[in-house]
């Protein structure tokens, strides 16, 4: 199917590792101009390095989402540079695991900054840059969402946050012909994952509540976030689209798998 997506403008926070980076990869693969932006200079050389290898040339900046100044400038810069801006994935976000009681106000502030206020500024940004042809806005929720792990509290609020706002958003900006709609991943490996669940929990408790008894790939997120963006989701708007194996579907998902006998993949 082909998706229109050909030297469209896409902008991507948080485009340099894990999710954003395999969705910067799907976009490039479907013609799109993609620019992403994350702030640290190693995994802005080493994205542009894979894209090169891989025949692509997309642009990245250095820019870090919880500063309204270089958020605004980025988006202003590129804005002015294509005259338009088609679809915005606002990706970038940060874990931090604490109870919310033993929390320090500095990390509450960098937290809620990096992942919800800067989903609210992007697009308070961009809407100058994509009001006139329409276009298509895809935010970063979580599983956490909806059924939070206690001890990464915060986290769980911003993206709370991020189900409310694209519903809000997708209303304030249907007058514009601007579809607003989150994905809400489950356990995908990424750094993110491996520096926190994956390294204090381990594997089988990142997989166990999943009917699917394992944790997806980047991709698995970038071909449905690439969806979204298309002309083919062009009556989708204000959802929450859960990307996570199954997970809290049912009491025990690994009930089938124990009870066929079948060893479960994990990954
Ligand atoms: N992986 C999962 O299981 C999972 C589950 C649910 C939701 N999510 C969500 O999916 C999104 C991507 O997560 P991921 O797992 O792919 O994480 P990741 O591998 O850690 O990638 C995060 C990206 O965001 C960038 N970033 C972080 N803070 C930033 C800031 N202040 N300004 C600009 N860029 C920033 C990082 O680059 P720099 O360090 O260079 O800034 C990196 O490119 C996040 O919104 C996350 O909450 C992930």
């Amino acid at each position: 199917m082909d998706l229109h997506l050909k030297n469209k403008v896409i902008l991507i926070t948080g485009g340099t590792a894990g999710i954003g980076k395999a969705t910067a990869f799907e976009f490039l693969k479907e013609g799109a101009e993609v620019i992403v932006c994350s702030r640290s200079k190693n995994k802005i050389d080493s994205f542009l390095k894979d894209a090169e290898s891989k025949g692509f040339s997309p642009s990245a900046f250095s820019v870090d989402v919880s500063k309204e100044n270089e958020l605004k400038s980025f988006i202003n810069e590129i804005g002015n540079t294509y005259g338009h801006i088609d679809i915005l994935f606002h990706n970038a976000a940060l874990g931090h695991m604490s109870y919310l009681t033993q929390l320090k106000k500095d990390a509450w502030d960098t937290i809620i900054n990096t992942n919800l206020t800067s989903a609210w500024m992007s697009a308070k940004f961009i809407l100058p840059f994509m009001k006139t042809a329409g276009g298509s806005i895809i935010l970063t929720c979580s599983l956490a969402s909806k059924i939070a792990t206690t001890s990464v509290g915060v986290y769980a609020i911003t993206k709370s946050g991020i189900a409310s706002l694209t519903r809000l958003l997708a209303s304030e900006l249907a007058p514009y012909k601007i579809r607003v709609n989150a994905v809400s991943p489950g356990v995908i490996s990424s750094d993110m994952v491996k520096e926190t669940v994956l390294k204090t929990k381990g594997l089988p408790y990142a997989c166990h509540s999943a009917v699917m008894q394992r944790i997806g790939a980047p991709k698995e997120v970038a071909k449905p976030v690439v969806f979204l963006a298309s002309d083919a989701a062009s009556f989708i708007t204000g959802e929450v689209l859960d990307i996570s194996g199954g997970k809290f579907i049912v009491q025990d998902p690994w009930a089938p798998w124990e009870d066929f006998g079948i060893s479960v993949p994990y990954i």
